[in-house]
């Protein structure tokens, strides 16, 4: 979703704004802009409908010189995707420019005033009636800038991080958040703003992440200085960050995503570092041991998420009902936000998010916390909203996702929410201890088990291009394994904009079956575990029907690979930890359709990597 990067010191900002830009692409975006002051003080405002790369084209022959700019990466919610409606804007006088990411949901009431006062625009977007009202504000209140930008925000209904840049003040960017991320780099004699920590790190370790309703006033040869919308001073809190510029790169890998996949091995020995004991099989995980008797105690765990985090949740309720015998709900965030949902004080709620952005989970939180709940973030991005909110939490330390698909992300988050289950079960004594040293060992097996289904790349590489003329697909899994279906087929939709639906295998009589024909193939996860002959059953009745069928099978397994089209092995492990062999090929799968299909692997059209607005 949108992105901001801001610039004030003593170097030429142009060339450190579009290296930001292009460290934002990732969140997704369909045009981009950059407003900079020149030497002369001149407001000069650029704009472009498409890349980052069309932006610079358009900029090569303009005056792009300035020691304190904006620029901004555009996912349209507002008006099409087109230059007008591209950020920065400029207000009436063109004295202001404005970045904005978020909605303002009440911005046609307040576009009438501003045009009963005979304001007029040039593109339909929300924020340029910010930026109008601002200005109107300054005018007629005659105020200063920072109390104009805080008696409009005081008077705006919905979510907004922006940054303002005045003319008349070329050593000064104003900015402010409610509801969409915004962090201030802090270097020698400069100062960055972003969405995200991503195109400071190269600069900077020194971070402060602006709250929410927070207007943050910096300027080269001052102390950056915080006050609330309604003028209360907040000291400024500096923070390190923990991330590394080679973690943004691809490092000789052709995509972020295959980069990430091959990642996993490492990200999920991460995840385990300093939790797992492998010398005394045993899970020590600091958010559970800080709040023992709320998990043990829990009358019921509600998960909420979206996307891929959802399925990770659905993962995490087949865990906890089995090891602890807590009751699990596992919930859209978009839908338990506005469906006046039961919560009551006893519930523990836990929140999944790769991002700890993402507005539906962000709202879901605050309403769960409005009514007593105790609220456990699993999180990638750290000091990110949702575990800043969240009571207490766990991070899944897989390092920066930067493809739009989330693959190491997903994995990360199913073996914090593993250990999560481990932990309460072994506690509550609902989980006998040779269960959960098993369990705990085999963990510590599974990167090196990643690897060797890593070593089928190649071979899956070839077999999925005879897929790539597919107009469909279904993917098919039990138990565990159902919600690896429903990833499956997300990241098959995601990025190589193929139609995949994800199933429980015992459904398929219930309707899916009479797609069945030789051109729709059928993904099956297939482990040898739990209900393993009536997926045998399903695969036959698919076959039955002339279905081609793709079948991820454990290691050895003789049965289906007799009956199956295409077959991918899978060492076997403890069934609640298959879901981390058995998403591994559906990630290739997807990433190798894409990429014969030409598809943008990393930044699919029309999605968002961190969907900061609802
Ligand atoms: O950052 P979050 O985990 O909260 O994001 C949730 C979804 O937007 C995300 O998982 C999305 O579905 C991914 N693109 C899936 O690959």
């Amino acid at each position: 979703m949108c992105g901001i990067i801001g610039y004030v010191g003593k170097r030429d900002a142009y060339p450190i704004l579009i290296k930001g830009l292009h460290r934002l692409e990732y969140r997704g975006y369909d045009s981009a802009g950059v407003a900079l002051i020149n030497e002369a003080g001149k407001l000069n405002v650029f704009k472009a409908k498409g890349k980052v790369a069309e932006l610079e084209t358009f900029a090569t022959d303009k005056d792009t010189t300035g020691h304190i700019g904006i620029a901004h990466t555009r996912w349209a919610t507002h008006g099409e995707p087109n230059t007008a409606n591209a950020h920065p804007h400029y207000s009436a006088s063109e004295r202001l420019a404005i970045i904005h990411n978020g909605i303002i949901e009440n911005y046609s009431v307040l576009k009438a005033g501003l045009m009963q006062e005979g304001y007029s625009f040039k593109s339909d977007t929300d924020t340029e009636v910010l930026v109008q009202l601002i200005e109107y504000t300054q005018v007629d209140r005659h105020v200063d800038l920072r109390t104009a930008v805080q008696l409009a925000l005081q008077q705006v209904i919905g979510a907004y991080a922006i940054v303002v840049l005045d003319q008349e003040h070329p050593d000064t960017l104003i900015a402010a958040r409610k509801g969409s991320p915004l962090v201030v780099g802090i270097g020698d004699d400069e100062y960055f703003l972003a969405s995200d920590a991503t195109p400071i790190v190269e600069y900077t370790d020194k971070v402060i992440y602006i709250e929410d309703e927070e207007v943050v006033t910096i300027s080269n040869d001052r102390e950056v200085e915080i006050v609330t919308i309604g003028n209360v001073q907040k000291p400024p809190e500096i923070q390190r960050l923990e991330m590394s510029l080679s973690q943004l790169e691809k490092g000789g890998y052709p995509h972020f995503m295959l980069k990430e996949i091959f990642e996993q091995p490492r990200t999920l020995t991460d995840s385990m570092r300093g939790r797992i004991n492998l010398r005394q099989d045993n899970i020590s995980l600091s958010g559970f041991i800080d709040n023992r008797e709320r998990f043990i105690n829990a009358k019921r765990i509600i998960i909420t998420a979206c996307g891929t985090s959802w399925h990770a949740g659905l993962i995490a309720m087949y865990a906890i009902e089995e090891f602890a015998r807590i009751p699990v709900e596992v919930e859209y965030s978009s839908e338990f936000r506005y469906r006046r949902p039961v919560i009551d004080k006893d519930d523990v709620v836990i929140a999944i998010s790769q991002s700890g952005e993402t507005a539906d989970t962000l709202a879901a939180i605050q309403l769960a916390k409005e009514r007593g709940a105790f609220i456990f973030a699993i999180c990638n991005v750290v000091g990110a909203s949702i575990p800043r909110v969240s009571h207490s939490g766990c991070y899944t330390h897989a390092g920066p996702e930067i493809g739009v698909a989330s693959t190491k992300a997903f994995t990360a988050q199913v073996v914090a929410l593993t250990m999560l289950a481990l932990c309460i079960g072994k506690e509550k004594g609902t989980l006998s201890p040779d269960k959960y040293f098993a369990i705990v060992r085999e963990l510590g097996q599974i990167p090196d088990k990643i690897e060797r289904v890593l070593g089928q790349n190649k071979r899956i590489a070839e077999f999925a291009k005879m897929f790539m003329y597919a107009q469909s697909f279904i993917y098919l899994g039990r138990g565990y394994n159902f919600p690896v279906a429903l990833e499956g087929a997300l990241k098959l939709k995601e990025i190589s904009y193929i139609h995949a639906e994800g199933y429980p295998a015992a459904e398929m009589k219930h309707g899916p079956i009479a797609l069945i024909s030789r051109e729709m193939p059928v993904v099956v996860v297939a482990p040898q575990c739990g209900t393993y002959e009536k997926v045998v059953s399903n695969i036959q009745e698919i076959k039955a029907r002339k279905g081609r069928v793709i079948a991820i099978v454990t290691e050895g397994d003789d049965l289906i690979s007799k009956i199956a089209d295409f077959v991918i092995e899978v060492p076997r492990t403890e069934e609640c930890l298959t879901p981390l062999l058995t998403v591994i090929p559906l990630q290739l799968i997807a990433y190798h359709i894409a990429v014969v299909k030409d598809c943008d692997v990393d930044q699919p059209r029309n999605l968002a990597k961190s969907v900061t607005v609802e």
